[in-house]
């Protein structure tokens, strides 16, 4: 930010000059914008000879961002330091390192707090129909330029503020930008804090309860602007006989080893939040927090189903793609793009169906800047079919609709054939029917031009014949 480029180019003038740090007065016109050096400062485009350490530069990066109207001269006597001491950094019982330590722990944790606490509500959409939030956030440090680009890439489909009293941070259509701090805004209490409180209350585990380490998670300083924090106390009030209650139903928390061997075993596994949830949005908020099978680990997010909780028809995917686990909804990259297309070309209204994928985590590969989709395997359907489970069970749709093989093998138990199988009607184990198709990212890999056009027009017959079984889906 301008305060670390500012701080920087102080430093390396004074550096170049010779000027010990007990010479310089550092100063800021108000705390967390410009900086100033007050001494005379000479050459500043002059080369500092050392190279510094890039440690010390990372440091640098953190621990500006404290609160401490002491660090810049801090982070300067060690930087003079480093001259003679090129091991310095390494002496953690040294007082000023040890003091730029505890710095850039104090900011690093800061910054794990706010990406854990913000609270986003809603506000009136934007004119071109964007959804808008805006959240209050009051961090300890400075640390809001280096923490909004995290929501900028999690809610990149929405506009959102983040207010805080030092500055504010604007998402709004994909662009950021930072203003002055305003004064709280009034936020008016909305539905999303049902979400929060039911998502903390399923996620909450009381047989791992200690008071005090989560009090330090969630310190109570935050608890004001956390809608969730008002059950904490019922929560751990009840937290013994919700332990009872599960030694009596048996649940056992499966051992290292078969936490390793999940994936490609294909078993429902003992959970111990497997109550089914009564509503989609529990069961939202419960999938948020799934550890069933290990493609959470290098998700962004749970990407649920999404659509009217009873729609009478529900497409089945595969799982999400890159910009899925971003955006945290189904369907919106590339092939969603050209699905939506084509369903609207059969005359289906999308928003009138559920859409969902058989795999609700993101499976990839990391290649360069690129994450590559990753197909799941058999032991990760299997896992995830408990989800499409309480989905089909919540919605009861009249009709399936099963996108590809993988989809194919989570809904009729059956993944192979599907060239032979698309545009025909199956059932499922209790006997809702299932349309089986392709998936549309087929349609974007084929190579062949006329095969693509050929292969489109089948489905979009194949979606055409959602209206033959259930008219109502049809777009208006
Ligand atoms: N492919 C899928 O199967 N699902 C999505 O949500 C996106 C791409």
């Amino acid at each position: 930010s301008d305060t670390y480029a500012a701080w920087r180019a102080a430093a390396r003038a004074g550096l170049a000059g010779g000027i010990p740090p007990d010479q310089i007065f550092w100063t800021t016109a108000n705390d967390n914008s410009a900086l100033f050096a007050e001494t005379e400062m000479p050459g500043l485009e002059q080369k500092v000879s050392a190279a510094v350490p890039q440690a010390f530069l990372d440091l640098c990066e953190l621990a500006i961002c404290h609160r401490d109207p002491g660090r810049f001269a801090l982070l300067y006597t060690v930087l003079w330091r480093l001259r003679g001491q090129r091991a310095l950094l390494a002496d953690e019982s040294d007082a000023d390192v040890a003091a730029l330590m505890a710095m850039r722990k104090s900011v690093s944790r800061d910054c794990h707090k706010m990406k854990a606490f913000v609270r986003f509500r809603e506000g009136d959409a934007a004119p071109d129909g964007r959804r808008r939030f805006a959240a209050w956030f009051e961090p300890d440090h400075f640390i809001v330029e280096r923490t909004a680009p995290f929501f900028a890439r999690r809610f990149a489909d929405m506009d959102w503020l983040i207010a805080t009293p030092d500055l504010v941070a604007r998402f709004d259509s994909g662009v950021l930008a930072f203003e002055g701090a305003m004064a709280r805004p009034a936020l008016a209490p909305d539905q999303t804090e049902d979400l929060w409180r039911t998502y903390f209350a399923s996620i909450f585990n009381p047989a791992r309860l200690k008071v005090k380490a989560m009090q330090a998670e969630m310190p109570k300083k935050y608890w004001r602007n956390l809608p969730e924090a008002a059950l904490i106390p019922d929560l751990i009030a009840r937290a013994e006989s919700r332990v009872e209650m599960m030694e009596k139903a048996g649940f056992a928390t499966p051992p290292r080893r078969a936490e390793k061997s999940r994936s490609s075993k294909p078993a429902e596994l003992p959970l111990l939040d497997s109550e089914s949830p009564r509503s989609l949005r529990e069961a939202l908020a419960q999938a948020a927090s799934c550890t069933r099978c290990p493609l959470y680990r290098n998700a962004t997010q749970t990407v649920f189903g999404e659509g009217p909780d009873d729609a009478p028809v529900m497409f089945v995917g595969e799982q999400p793609g890159d910009k899925e686990d971003l955006a945290g909804r189904p369907f919106v990259g590339p092939a969603g793009q050209l699905f939506e297309r084509l369903l609207a070309e059969a005359g289906v209204a999308r928003d009138k169906c559920y859409v969902t994928n058989a795999v609700k985590h993101f499976k990839h590969e990391p290649r360069g800047k690129f994450r590559l989709h990753k197909r799941p395997d058999a032991g990760e359907v299997q896992a995830c079919r408990w989800w499409l489970k309480q989905e089909k069970e919540l919605i009861r749709p009249r009709l399936i609709v099963a996108l590809g093989a993988t989809a194919a093998q989570a809904v009729t138990g059956k993944g192979d054939q599907i060239m032979r199988r698309r545009g025909s009607f199956e059932k499922t184990a209790d006997g809702t029917p299932v349309l089986m198709s392709i998936h549309p990212s087929s349609l974007l890999r084929q190579p062949d031009r006329a095969e693509a056009e050929r292969s489109m027009s089948q489905f979009r017959d194949e979606l055409r014949q959602i209206l033959a079984v259930v008219p109502e889906v049809a777009r208006s």
